[in-house]
C-alpha cells in the first residue's frame, strides 16, 4: 500500500514514469495479510499500538468520545495527512487510561472503553454502561490484500445508516451497497451508485443511539451495509491509507458536531444565496438575462440570483466572455444589481487547450506548469465542452493560489458568486468519462509529502480542491466579503469551500421524490448548504410537477430552478398565471421564514445542524422500539425544516389518494391553519392538493418572520413577527448581521432568544435583550400566538399596568399583540381565555 506515497518528486518526468511502470510490472500479488491475533501491544499516552505479526495498527483518542484508527500491513502507518481533516484535529489526543486483562488489550477514555481480543485482534468499543458503539464482525478479522483491504464490523438487526454524501435511493443505507468515485451522472436514477460527490461518512443508529464513521481514504472505496451479509457491514479500498474515526454521539447532533469538528463548518452563507436563485443552461444573449430579471420583478417574484450557464463565455472557454452575445457584460451586472440580483458565474474546472492563442489560463497555467500530466511528462488533454482543455491539478498549493487568480476580473466586475461545474472532473472523449487514472499530480501541500500521485489517488478530491482553490482565491480578492462557491463534485470537508447540488435529475415526479432523501443525507455528511435542480435538469416539468416542486424547494436550503438546454421554459410563470400565484405563494413564504432560515443556517455555521433534517435527529424516541421513524413506510418523505417545521409531501407525489403523515408524539400545529392538532393524533390523513404542501409546527417554538421583501437586499418594513407555538420546552431565536461580510466575527450580528411558559391560564412569552452590536431592522415586535379558538382576554408587559388589547383572528387561530422592542429585552404576560 502507497507504494507511490514514498516516491520525492523527480526533476524528470521520464524518470518517474520508468519507476511506476518498472513497480507495477515488479508487482505480484502478495499473500494476503490478516490481522487476527494480538502479537504484541504498547500502551500510548492517547491509545494503543499493536502488532499482529508485521502488521501494526494503532487506536488513539483525539477526544474523549473520538478515536481514529489506523493500521499498515507491513509494520508502517500509513502517512499521517489528510484532505479533509483539519489538521488541528487530527493532531488533537487526550490522555487515555490503559486497560488489559487476560483476553484484551485496550483503554479507557471518559466516555469510551475501547477493548481488543488477543485471540482474535476484534476491536469493540463500548461507551461507560457498556452499549457496544462498534464492533469487528466475529470472524471477519480486517484482510489486505495488496494494496486493498477490507474492515468488517458487526450489524445488529436494529441498526440503519444513513450519510454517504448524497447518493440516490433510500434515506437509510442499509440493505445497500455504494462505491465512491467521482462521476458525472448526467441522468442518474435512483439505482445509480456512483455519483458527483464521494463522502465516506455515515451514521449509524441502533435503538435511539448514533455513532459516525468517517473513513479517510479517498481512493475508490466501498460500503456494503447488508448486501453481502445481513449481520455484518464493511468499508474498504482499493488502495490508500487505513484510516478511519469513529465518533461516538450517542446523539446524532453530536456525532454531527464532532463530524464537523474534524472536518471543518460550512461558512456562514451569504444571505442572498438563502433567496430564490434563476438559472438554466444558458440564459442567452444578455437581451434574454435581463428579460428574466424584468419578469422576476414584474411578476413579484421574490428572487436574489441569476446565473450565467457556460455560454456566456467565447467559445466555452473557462474565464471568457462572449462579448458577441453579451455586448455590456459589465454593464449587465451592475444593473442587475440596481434590480437587487446577484449574478452567479459558472467556471469549470477545464482549461481550454489553447497554445499561442493569447487565452491568458492556458498561457498562465502552463507557464507555471499548472496542468495534470500523462505517465509520459506531456500535458493530458481531454474533450470537454470548450474542446480540446488541461486540467489545473488541484494537488499543488502554487496551482491554487494561481486558479483563485484568474477570478479577479469577474470579481471586479462585480459577479457575486461562482460555479465550479465539470470537477469530477468529466471529460467526454475518454472511455471512462474522468482524466486516465494514471495521469500524474504533484500533491505539494502543507502536511504532506511532496511527492508524485496518480489521478486513481486524486480523483476524488479534485472537486474538493477546485472549490477550495475558488474559496480561498475569492477570499483574497475581497477578505470581507463572503464568497459563495457551488461545486458539483467534492470529497469530505468540502463543506468549508462550497455549497452544493445534487447535479443532473430529471423532470419527473419520481425524482422530485428522490431529492428529500438525497439532501438530508448530504446534510448527514457535512454538506447542509445544497439544493436539487428545481423542476428537473433533463427534460421539460409537466405543469403540477413544477408547482410541486417549488413548493417543496421553498423548505430546502438552496432554491434554485435550473433547467438543461434544449427543455421548455421552467420559470415560476410557464404554465399560465394559477399555477403561478401558487408557486409565487411558496416563494414569498420562504422569504418571509427568511429570519428563521438564516437563523437555522447560522446554527449549521457552529455546530453542523443540518438546516434540513430526518425526524429522527429531534425524535430519536419517536417509535416504541426506538428505531428511526423516518424509515417507516408512512414517514416517507417527511423532514424537519430547522428545529421546528415538519414538512409533509405526499410520499408519491403524483399519486391523487390520502396519504398518512405520521407526527413525533409531542404536540403540533398546523402551520397554514394555525389550529392545535389533537394531541392524541400521531398520525393525520391528509388529501392531496396542488396549492398545499402540508406543514406542522412542533409545540413549544417560537418563529420569527419578517415582512415580504422581494430580495434579501430589500430592508423588511414593519414589525419582526414571533410565531409562538405554546407548548413544553418552548423557545426560538433570531440572528442577523449584515448578510454579506465577516463583521459578525468582530461582533457584527445581533441575537435574540425568546421561551413561552404556559402556566394556568396565563401565557409568559419571555422576549429576550438584543446581544450583538448589529442594530435590529424593526422596532417593533409582532407578538402572535397559535391555536387560540377564543380571544385572550389582556396582555400586560412587564407586569406594568398597560394592558394591550391583542387581535383575534378565528380563521387562523392566532392572537397577535405588537410591542416596542428597544433592545433590553420584556415579557409578555398573556391571559387566555378559558
Ligand atoms: C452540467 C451541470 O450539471 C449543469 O447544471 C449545467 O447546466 C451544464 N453542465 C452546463 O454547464
Amino acid at each position: 500500500m502507497n507504494r507511490i506515497r514514498t516516491f520525492r518528486v523527480f526533476p524528470s518526468w521520464t524518470l518517474c514514469l520508468f519507476l511506476l511502470m518498472g513497480l507495477d510490472a515488479l508487482a505480484v500479488e502478495p499473500n494476503p495479510v490478516v490481522l487476527d491475533k494480538v502479537t504484541a501491544s504498547t500502551p500510548l499516552k492517547d491509545g494503543i499500538e499493536i502488532r499482529s505479526g508485521l502488521a501494526v495498527m494503532q487506536i488513539t483518542a483525539l477526544r474523549d468520545d473520538i478515536v481514529r484508527v489506523r493500521a499498515g500491513a507491513t509494520g508502517e502507518l500509513p502517512e499521517d495527512a489528510s484532505w479533509a481533516v483539519l489538521p488541528a484535529s487530527r493532531m488533537s489526543s487526550v490522555p487515555v487510561v490503559e486497560d488489559d486483562n487476560a483476553t484484551t488489550v485496550g483503554f479507557r477514555t471518559k466516555s469510551l472503553r475501547v477493548e481488543v481480543e488477543r485471540a482474535t485482534m476484534r476491536v469493540r468499543m463500548t461507551d461507560l454502561d457498556g452499549h457496544v458503539v462498534q464492533e469487528t464482525a466475529a470472524g471477519r478479522p480486517i484482510e489486505f490484500h495488496g494494496t486493498s483491504f477490507r474492515i468488517y464490523k458487526d450489524m445488529p438487526a436494529s441498526e440503519h445508516f444513513f450519510g454517504l454524501g448524497a447518493k440516490p435511493g433510500p434515506l437509510d443505507r442499509r440493505g445497500g451497497a455504494y462505491s465512491m468515485w467521482n462521476t458525472d451522472a448526467f441522468e442518474f436514477q435512483a439505482s445509480t451508485d456512483q455519483i458527483y460527490k464521494s463522502i465516506p461518512f455515515f451514521l449509524s443508529f441502533d435503538r435511539g443511539m448514533v455513532a459516525g464513521t468517517f473513513f479517510d481514504n479517498h481512493w475508490r472505496t466501498s460500503f456494503d451495509f447488508g448486501k453481502e451479509s445481513h449481520t455484518a457491514y464493511a468499508f474498504g479500498a482499493e488502495n490508500g491509507p487505513l484510516d478511519y474515526y469513529v465518533l461516538y454521539g450517542p446523539s446524532s447532533a453530536q456525532v454531527l458536531q464532532s463530524y464537523v469538528w474534524l472536518t471543518g463548518t460550512t461558512p456562514l452563507p451569504p444571505l442572498w444565496s438563502l433567496g430564490f436563485q434563476q438559472s438554466r443552461f444558458s440564459y442567452y444573449p444578455e437581451s434574454r438575462v435581463r428579460e428574466i430579471a424584468d419578469r422576476l420583478r414584474k411578476d413579484k417574484i421574490p428572487a436574489d440570483a441569476i446565473y450565467l450557464d457556460i455560454d456566456y463565455q467565447d467559445h466555452y472557454r473557462p474565464f471568457t466572455v462572449d462579448t458577441k452575445g453579451f455586448p455590456t457584460f459589465d454593464k449587465m451586472i451592475d444593473d442587475l444589481h440596481k434590480q437587487s440580483f446577484h449574478v452567479v458565474a459558472i467556471t469549470d474546472l477545464h482549461i481550454a487547450h489553447l497554445p499561442d492563442a493569447g487565452y491568458a489560463p492556458y498561457d498562465t497555467g502552463t507557464a507555471g506548469d499548472h496542468f495534470v500530466k500523462n505517465p509520459d511528462g506531456s500535458v493530458y488533454v481531454g474533450k470537454v465542452w470548450p474542446g480540446p482543455a488541461v486540467f489545473p491539478d488541484f494537488a499543488s498549493q502554487s496551482t491554487r493560489a494561481w486558479w483563485g487568480t484568474l477570478y479577479k476580473q469577474f470579481v471586479k466586475a462585480g459577479i457575486d458568486g461562482f460555479w465550479n461545474d465539470m470537477n469530477e472532473p468529466s471529460v467526454f472523449d475518454s472511455p471512462t468519462k474522468t482524466i486516465r487514472e494514471d495521469a500524474l499530480h504533484v500533491i505539494d501541500e502543507p502536511g504532506f509529502e511532496k511527492r508524485v500521485a496518480t489521478h486513481a489517488e486524486m480523483h476524488n478530491v479534485m472537486g474538493l480542491e477546485n472549490s477550495r482553490a475558488t474559496y480561498e482565491g475569492l477570499l483574497k480578492l475581497d477578505p470581507d466579503v463572503r464568497p459563495f462557491v457551488l461545486t458539483r463534485a467534492s470529497y469530505a470537508g468540502g463543506q468549508r469551500y462550497a455549497a452544493t447540488w445534487t447535479g443532473d435529475n430529471s423532470s419527473t415526479w419520481d425524482h422530485l421524490r428522490l431529492t428529500t432523501p438525497m439532501l438530508l443525507n448530504l446534510g448527514m455528511s457535512g454538506f447542509s448548504m445544497s439544493g436539487a435542480d428545481v423542476g428537473g435538469f433533463i427534460g421539460t416539468p409537466q405543469p403540477d410537477l413544477l408547482t410541486k416542486w417549488i413548493e417543496l424547494a421553498a423548505f430546502q436550503p438552496i432554491d434554485r430552478d435550473h433547467t438543461n438546454k434544449g427543455t421548455g421554459d421552467q420559470e415560476v410563470w410557464v404554465h399560465g398565471p394559477a399555477q403561478e400565484a401558487i408557486r409565487r405563494r411558496y416563494i414569498e413564504e420562504r422569504y418571509r421564514l427568511m429570519p428563521y432560515l438564516y437563523t437555522a443556517a447560522e446554527e449549521m455555521s457552529r455546530t453542523g445542524m443540518p438546516i434540513i433534517r430526518p425526524l429522527f435527529m429531534e425524535f430519536p424516541d419517536a417509535t416504541a422500539d426506538r428505531h428511526p421513524i423516518d424509515v417507516d413506510v408512512d414517514a416517507a418523505g417527511e423532514f424537519l425544516f430547522g428545529r421546528d417545521m415538519l414538512v409533509a409531501p405526499a410520499h408519491f407525489p403524483d399519486e391523487l389518494d390520502d396519504y398518512t403523515v405520521v407526527l413525533p408524539s409531542v404536540g403540533w400545529y398546523n402551520y397554514w391553519t394555525g389550529e392545535k392538532v389533537s394531541e392524541a393524533a400521531t398520525k393525520i390523513k391528509i388529501k392531496p392538493e396542488l396549492a398545499v404542501l402540508p406543514i406542522f409546527v412542533r409545540e413549544g417554538s417560537i418563529i420569527p418572520v419578517e415582512p415580504l421583501v422581494e430580495s434579501t437586499d430589500e430592508t423588511p418594513q414593519g414589525p419582526l413577527t414571533l410565531r409562538v407555538y405554546p407548548g413544553r420546552d418552548c423557545k426560538g431565536s433570531v440572528y442577523l448581521d449584515d448578510g454579506k461580510s465577516f463583521a459578525y466575527r468582530r461582533g457584527g450580528f445581533l441575537r435574540m432568544k425568546f421561551t413561552c411558559d404556559e402556566q394556568g391560564r396565563e401565557l409568559t412569552v419571555h422576549l429576550g435583550p438584543h446581544t450583538g452590536d448589529y442594530a435590529a431592522w424593526w422596532k417593533n415586535l409582532n407578538v402572535e400566538v397559535y391555536g387560540l379558538t377564543k380571544s385572550p382576554l389582556k396582555v400586560a408587559v412587564d407586569h406594568s399596568d398597560v394592558r394591550l388589547q391583542p387581535s383575534f383572528d378565528k380563521e387562523r387561530h392566532v392572537a397577535s399583540v405588537v410591542v416596542p422592542d428597544d433592545g433590553r429585552g420584556s415579557d409578555l404576560h398573556i391571559e387566555l381565555a378559558k
